[in-house]
């Protein structure tokens, strides 16, 4: 395994205007920090290993199981989180988010999906698409720290809900659930009957002082619970398609494997590779990317200190995205003035917590000038 330590490079913003045009298709003059995108270059060995592929003109369909990349993922998970699936268990699908999908359409009962808020705000509606009723187990926004209340989940579950959908480390909670309490969530689904899908992309981002423990490597899990899991996330690969769900349970694995291939919409081999070189020679580019958020983080921290002392921001464990609460300025939409006002593009808290106001999660992977101005013109905006 290559551990060789590769430099984190800052794109410019010409540069993440031409390479991340969702994040940056905002208009001339307004700085995004939106988009869950880093705006820093690929790794070389995972952009390599793609540019290879396209130069020998491999452009077929995908193998319909990858047992390399399977391997892969198992080793990469060993060594980062001290627990592995059996390579058995893990199979490409197009995106996290069709996974998580895929699973609660074949394996879990018609009952609702709970879903803990503020959560994910494309993962809003996903029960709905699948034709079970979505369950909000809501955190309040402006809670200093985020925990899954179990009273809560329990009430939901003997209400008739079937499903957890779980996101671990949580966007945008900026939570790595210790295993107590992942412990304590297993004890309340598995006294329902109940089933659990971990969504585990940002696995990878867990900062120093917190660590990933996936769910699955909580014991008493593999009956009811899968993994959806990607290098996507952090290898600012998520344009390649390719994430990998982690089935345990063999019986679950014949039931998805039952499915007509018209359920799934298939990956992408170039996302295939990319996952392949960032599990298997991506160690030393992500531990410079571990410790350059690092920084960033206390530095988002310092900036608000000075810039907008009323904004409190729940501590980020993981992730590069901050829930930042800033309602003491009395803005209900604050996203909007950020925009109007600072000519920044932050992510509106009320798509993750339905009702909420004044709350917004920022993205601070980018460089230290740059999250400089972007804090100086929020102040500028909401003060
Ligand atoms: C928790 C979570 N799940 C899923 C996704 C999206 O993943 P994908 O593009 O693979 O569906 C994101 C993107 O930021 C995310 O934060």
């Amino acid at each position: 395994m290559a551990t060789d330590r590769r430099p984190i490079v800052d794109l410019s913003e010409a540069e993440a205007r031409h390479r991340l045009p969702l994040k940056w298709g905002v208009p001339e003059g307004v700085l995004a920090a939106w988009v869950a995108e880093m705006d820093y270059a690929v790794d070389p060995v995972v952009l390599e290993s793609v540019q290879r592929m396209v130069a020998d003109g491999i452009t077929g369909y995908p193998v319909m199981e990858d047992p390399q990349l399977a391997e892969s993922y198992a080793a990469w998970s060993a060594r980062h989180v001290g627990w592995a699936p059996e390579p058995e268990a893990v199979q490409p699908v197009v995106d996290v988010t069709a996974g998580v999908r895929l699973a609660i359409d074949v394996l879990s009962g018609p009952g609702g999906v709970v879903f803990p808020t503020p959560g994910y705000n494309a993962q809003h509606g996903l029960a709905g698409v699948t034709g079970r009723a979505e369950h909000l187990l809501e955190v309040p926004p402006s809670a200093d720290r985020a925990e899954i209340d179990l009273d809560a989940l329990d009430r939901l579950l003997a209400g008739g809900a079937q499903t957890l959908l779980l996101t671990q480390p949580h966007n945008p909670w900026g939570r790595a659930f210790t295993r107590a309490e992942l412990e304590g969530v297993r004890d309340v689904v598995v006294r329902h009957g109940a089933r659990v899908v971990s969504d585990e992309i940002h696995a990878p981002l867990v900062l120093p002082g917190a660590e990933h423990v996936p769910y699955l490597s909580v014991e008493g899990t593999h009956d009811h619970a899968v993994a959806v899991v990607a290098a996507s996330k952090a290898f600012n690969t998520a344009g390649l398609r390719c994430a990998q769900l982690v089935v345990p349970d063999p019986a679950a694995r014949q039931r998805l494997a039952d499915q007509p291939m018209s359920r799934n919409d298939s990956w992408s081999p170039l996302g295939a590779t990319a996952a392949r070189a960032a599990y298997d020679h991506g160690d030393g580019w992500l531990a410079s990317l571990i410790e350059r958020l690092d920084e960033q983080r206390t530095l988002l921290g310092e900036l608000l200190a000075t810039h907008l002392p009323e904004v409190r921001m729940r501590p980020v464990e993981a992730t590069y995205l901050a829930w930042l609460d800033a309602s003491a300025y009395g803005h209900d939409d604050a996203a909007a003035v950020a925009l109007e006002r600072g000519r920044v593009m932050v992510s509106d808290g009320a798509s993750y917590a339905p009702g909420s106001t004044g709350q917004v999660r920022l993205n601070f992977a980018t460089s230290p000038e740059r999250l400089t101005e972007i804090v100086e013109r929020l102040a500028k905006a909401w003060v």
